[in-house]
């Protein structure tokens, strides 16, 4: 028991039993070039888009690329606001900023910690451009009313999906049927890349060529630039490594919820709460496992005491957006007058282990640090 870990992360499980064809393709493209945009990034975008069912996906260089692309393809620049969610991680805010335009928070639910839709509508002003819904933690947030809303606003909606690739809302893939989707495929995401690497998906043929334009230093050709761009473009290398991947995606979004599902059982009866699941098993695909204790001090005895038992616990994330100086805009994202829901979860949550291939043995032995903690 002493020297039992249970890791959050165990990227190589991911290559296990079919590494050798993945760094035989390696080997291909590093002996015969194509480094830069290379014809496993088109291939990789095409099976992306298939597998989301849009029209388009362009591969970026990170998940806070994507957001920053497709924030300037809409025209969001200074002066400007974007609405998003209070407990976001903090690339969401960072993307706005980084466009020079005010991040404007909206609180989060207590049941299922998504933005709270009933105060979006107060948000706005004629200073919004856009909002980012974030899919937290993995769980879909409820896209057809969010679009709803920003479509009488006449505010597009861009979808944050770093953490909620294969999710569902009402049935239809998250990132499908906004203005955009923005990916990333960081090492620790359900679909990882050994690195950085990121997307976009649209259905919008315009906005897509602007995101390609974008990407690429603004250029339609060499030595033409039509519109200032940036240096963002999925790594050949990268996306080989995604298209080794995406297969065996729904499987291990799947072994996810399996673990999420023993999670909610055996710790059931234990003074916690849990980020509501969704009225259908595929609106959650748990890149996250949040528990919510009574307290922070519960929280933080909790915390110390899985760290001291080889459990890998995290909170994610202790300072709420508005807290953080380079992203509160001196308050003026705080239209509210406060996040109250945001505050608490960022005192009483932490994450539990959750990987695709997390086994009997890990499971039980974190089941068990947690009830010993409570005994
Ligand atoms: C919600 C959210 N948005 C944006 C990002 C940024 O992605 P990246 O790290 O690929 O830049 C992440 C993850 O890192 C994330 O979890």
């Amino acid at each position: 028991m002493g020297d039992f870990t249970v890791p959050k992360y165990r990227y190589p499980a991911q290559f296990e039993g079919r590494e050798r064809e993945l760094l035989k393709r390696i080997e291909e493209v590093l002996l015969r070039g194509g480094y830069v945009l290379g014809e496993e990034v088109a291939e990789f975008e095409t099976r992306l888009a298939a597998y989301l069912g849009t029209g388009h996906a362009i591969g970026v260089n990170s998940g806070t690329d994507a957001l920053i692309l497709t924030l300037d393809a809409l025209g969001v620049g200074p002066g400007d606001e974007v609405v998003t969610v209070a407990n976001t991680f903090h690339a969401t805010a960072q993307a706005v900023a980084r466009r020079g335009a005010v991040p404007v928070y909206v609180d989060c639910r207590d049941d299922d910690f998504l933005m709270d839709l009933d105060q979006l509508p107060a948000a706005f002003t004629e200073r919004t451009r856009a909002v980012i819904l974030v899919h937290m933690f993995g769980r879909a947030a409820d896209v057809p009313r969010a679009r709803e809303i920003c479509r009488d606003a006449g505010v597009p909606l861009v979808e944050d999906c770093a953490q909620a690739i294969g999710a569902r809302s009402a049935g239809v893939r998250v990132g499908t049927v906004s203005a955009a989707g923005c990916w990333s495929f960081a090492p620790s995401k359900n679909l990882a890349a050994a690195g950085d690497a990121g997307a976009v998906s649209t259905g919008d043929e315009e906005l897509a060529e602007r995101l390609r334009l974008l990407r690429h230093f603004g250029q339609p050709a060499q030595n033409q630039h039509e519109i200032l761009g940036y240096n963002s473009r999925l790594d050949t290398l990268q996306a080989l490594v995604l298209l080794h991947k995406l297969d065996r995606l729904d499987a291990w979004n799947a072994a996810r919820a399996e673990v999420a599902a023993a999670y909610h059982a055996r710790l059931a009866h234990l003074p916690l709460r849990f980020q509501a699941p969704g009225a259908a098993p595929d609106e959650h695909v748990y890149h996250l496992f949040q528990v919510r204790a009574a307290s922070e001090s519960v929280r933080d005895g909790l915390l110390a005491h899985l760290v001291a038992s080889g459990v890998d616990a995290v909170v994610r994330y202790p300072v709420p957006l508005h807290r953080q100086p380079a992203l509160s805009s001196g308050g003026r994202g705080n239209r509210s007058g406060g996040f109250p829901v945001a505050e608490e979860l960022a005192r009483q949550t932490l994450c539990l282990p959750v990987r695709p291939d997390l086994d009997e043995a890990e499971l039980g032995h974190v089941c068990e640090a947690v009830e010993r903690y409570f005994r």
